[in-house]
């Protein structure tokens, strides 16, 4: 995979259906995301939310009753073509996750991992990136002097941006989240929604979130999902603003869901 030439467009999706079994999760789902820019995507529970963000890095195969139909371009290419390489999707494509998931292991530790995997064993060089990520993710000046300590001993929003931190660390090109903020306190939430409008400027975001008023908050575009298909897909302000689906609508102003 080339990213020599970087596309408009960080994904482009096309017709794509997606099946757990016999069951249809996803319906049909068209949608372009553009490059260095927050895209959220919402709706009521099970609508496949998770479902479509896990398929941008293709970790919904790890599930062995899912197949696909469709097309999704990562950068022009096809992120399901044979000779494409899923850990190499994954060093563009990294993820966050509703609970922060650090690894039982130093803060230092769970920022390196991801390099150490890619082979760099030079401490200074280690140092550089820990240190790069932990800047990244609005941590550095909290932990700098306990990097040692263990992940496990921070808050719930310190826990999630060492997470974010460990994904930046791989310097990926895009990040998924899905629902970042649902375990965390509303200080926290605010914290870690200030990063992710900070990150906008070198990443392209990807969030799932439930809760309305985050999205319209933080996100320039919005995907309104239902029953696994893609609704409506606009500009933020313009779809809390003046939707043009029925269903949106009625979703936004609280009518289900
Ligand atoms: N591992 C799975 N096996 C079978 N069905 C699943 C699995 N994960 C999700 N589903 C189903 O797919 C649909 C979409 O789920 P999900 O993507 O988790 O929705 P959301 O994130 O919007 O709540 C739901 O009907 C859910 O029950
Ligand atoms: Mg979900």
């Amino acid at each position: 995979m080339t990213t020599n030439t970087l596309s408009k467009h960080v994904f482009s999706i096309e017709d794509f259906n997606l099946w757990y079994g016999n069951d249809q999760a996803i319906h049909q789902i068209n949608m372009e995301i553009p490059r260095n820019e927050i895209t959220a995507v919402i709706g009521p529970s099970g609508c496949g939310k998770s479902t479509l963000l896990k398929t941008l890095n293709r970790m919904i195969e790890t599930i062995p009753s899912v197949h696909t139909s469709g097309s999704i371009k990562y950068n022009n290419q096809e992120i399901f073509a044979k000779k494409q390489l899923v850990e190499e999707l994954r060093t563009h494509v990294g993820m966050v996750f509703q609970k922060p998931n650090p690894f039982p292991k130093s803060i230092y530790e769970n920022v390196a991992y991801g390099p150490k995997i890619h082979g760099i064993k030079k401490k200074k060089v280690l140092d550089e990136i820990v240190e790069k990520s932990l800047r990244g993710a609005a941590i550095w000046d909290e932990v700098k002097d306990r990097l040692n300590q263990n992940a496990y001993g921070l808050s719930g929003g310190q826990q999630q941006r060492i997470c974010i931190a460990r994904c930046l660390a791989i310097e990926p090109d895009v990040i998924l989240m899905d629902e970042p903020t649902s375990a965390l306190d509303p200080i926290s939430t605010l914290k870690i929604e200030e990063l992710i409008k900070e990150l906008k400027n070198d990443y392209t975001i990807v969030i799932v979130t439930h809760n309305m008023q985050q999205a319209a908050r933080i996100s320039d575009k919005t995907a309104f999902m239902l029953n696994g298909e893609l609704v409506e897909f606009s500009d933020t302000d313009q779809l809390f603003s003046n939707p043009k689906d029925k269903r949106t609508e009625d979703y936004i102003t609280g009518r289900f869901g």
